[in-house]
This record gives structure tokens, C-alpha cells and sequence, in this order.
């Protein structure tokens, strides 16, 4: 593939045109070829390579396990497959927290090996010196603050976050700390609608909402989630366009009726 061919149509910089003409951001998440292909032939803008691939590809309870590698080997599966829409990899739990250093590294092996085009942190001031290492080699960053899912077991609960005021200030001071850092988009997680808007109104950079409210730059679902291929995950913020849990169940049943009763393969099925 030529140098050319490889170009985004969806970029850092028309995300942040988007914002400015008031366009909204559709962002979904994708870790394999298969769905990240029709995804990008729908017309998302966003796809990305969420390290919620440990609950929804691997059946961990939270994101913490997924390691560098499977990070890199869902990005690369993703990447193979997409050609518009910016494609960004969630740093996995572990890699960026302790030591600006190794975060460096650990994004530079994410970018080098996967040719994905940004990456996404979660936290604020906790991890302002990886953020600022990162973006010092080039690599666009995108912040994530709310509920941050790679810190469950300090906060205990995924319910929705920064309700009270200090907790909404200290956002707020987060925000506005990864925008000047020089991030590229922040998302917000489980917040109260207002506070979203706030926030959105506040910072030039895209600010793409997930359970954030309506006045955010844009939105994420999980790919599956809003697919309804899990029918037991229902939080307030979910909206399911389908029912492929369902779906998926009763084609699996008729294949297995068809199969037992000798009806597959039938005449033309076969040499
Ligand atoms: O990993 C993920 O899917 C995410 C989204 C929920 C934003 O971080």
C-alpha cells in the first residue's frame, strides 16, 4: 500500500474542525477486523481499540489484566482493516501509571507496531508526566477522566463519578491541565450531564461523552454493547440498535435443529 493510501480521512485536526462548526463526533469501540471494517464503511469517525476488549473479547471483570501485546494485537487487527476513521489505542493498565519512561516506551511499541494513529490515557494530574513524555515524541494523546475504569479498585464502584463539587472541580482542573498539556480530545465517562456540558463549553479541544449527556462534542458506545450482544450490561446511558443476542442464539439453535434433523447440508449445499 502507497504512503498515500494509508492517509486518515479523519485526522487530529478535523476533529477539532468538527468541534469548531459544531459537527458531532461518532465514536465507537472495534478490536477485530471483521466488525472494525463495517464500522468504517458506516462512516464512524472514531474507532477505538478500547482495553474494555478484557471484559468484552477475554471475559475478565475489569480492564486490568490486558497486557501490552494483546493491546497491540487488537490494534493491529483494527488497523488492517479501516481506512477513514482515526484509529485510537487505549494504553492498557500497568504501562503509563508508575513511570514516564516506560510509558514512553510502551506507547512507542503501541504506534510502531500497530501503525494505529493515537492513544488514549485515563487519569489527570496523577499521570501529567507520562501525558506530557508521551506527547513530547509526537504521539496523539487523547485523555479520559470520570469514571476511569483502570482505577475500579480505588474508587470501588462503577457508579456515575464527580457529583460533588470537589470531585467535579478537580475534572474540570484535569480538563483543562490535558488540554494545555497539548491533548488532542478528551473523553468523559459516567458524569453528571451538566458537568459534561461544562466541560465541553470550557475546552477548545473535542470532548466525546459516554453516559457524559447530550452537550459534549460527541459520543462512544462499546461496539457490543450497543449491538445488545450482552443483554445483561443495561446502564442508563446504553442505547441498543439491535438485539444480536438474540439474534445470534436463534440462528445457532435453527443451525443445530438443521444439523440434527439432516436437513444441512441439503442438494445444493453439497459436491
Ligand atoms: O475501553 C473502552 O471501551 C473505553 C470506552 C468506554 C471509552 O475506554
Amino acid at each position: 500500500m502507497s504512503v498515500e493510501g494509508k492517509n486518515r480521512v479523519i485526522t487530529t485536526r478535523k476533529l477539532l474542525e468538527m468541534k469548531q462548526n459544531g459537527e458531532k463526533i461518532s465514536m465507537l469501540t472495534a478490536y477485530d477486523y471483521t466488525s472494525a471494517r463495517i464500522i468504517d464503511k458506516a462512516g464512524i469517525d472514531i474507532i477505538l481499540v478500547g482495553d474494555s476488549a478484557a471484559n468484552v473479547m477475554a471475559g475478565h471483570e475489569t480492564t486490568l489484566p490486558i497486557t501490552l501485546d494483546q493491546m497491540i494485537y487488537h490494534a493491529q487487527s483494527v488497523v488492517r482493516a479501516v481506512k477513514n476513521p482515526l484509529v485510537v489505542v487505549d494504553m492498557p493498565f500497568g504501562t503509563y501509571q508508575g513511570n514516564s519512561r516506560e510509558a514512553v516506551s510502551s506507547a512507542i511499541r503501541i504506534m510502531k507496531e500497530s501503525e494505529a494513529d493515537a492513544l488514549k490515557v485515563e487519569g489527570g494530574s496523577e499521570v501529567m508526566e507520562s501525558v506530557r513524555r508521551i506527547l513530547s515524541t509526537g504521539i496523539p494523546l487523547m485523555g479520559h477522566l470520570g469514571l476511569t475504569p483502570q482505577s475500579i479498585h480505588k474508587f470501588g464502584t462503577y457508579n456515575v463519578r464527580a457529583k460533588e463539587e470537589a470531585e467535579a472541580d478537580k475534572l474540570m482542573e484535569d480538563a483543562l491541565a490535558l488540554q494545555e498539556a497539548g491533548c488532542f480530545a478528551l473523553v468523559l465517562e459516567k458524569i453528571p450531564a451538566v458537568l459534561g456540558a461544562r466541560v465541553a463549553a470550557a475546552l477548545t479541544i473535542p470532548v466525546i461523552g459516554i453516559g457524559a449527556g447530550n452537550g459534549v462534542d460527541g459520543q462512544v458506545l462499546v461496539l457490543h454493547d450497543m449491538l445488545g450482544l450482552n443483554n445483561e450490561f443495561s446502564p442508563r446511558f446504553l442505547r441498543r440498535y439491535h438485539n444480536l443476542h438474540d439474534e445470534i442464539l436463534g440462528a445457532v439453535q435453527n443451525y443445530i435443529n438443521d444439523v440434527k434433523n439432516r436437513d444441512f447440508p441439503n442438494e445444493r449445499e453439497q459436491y
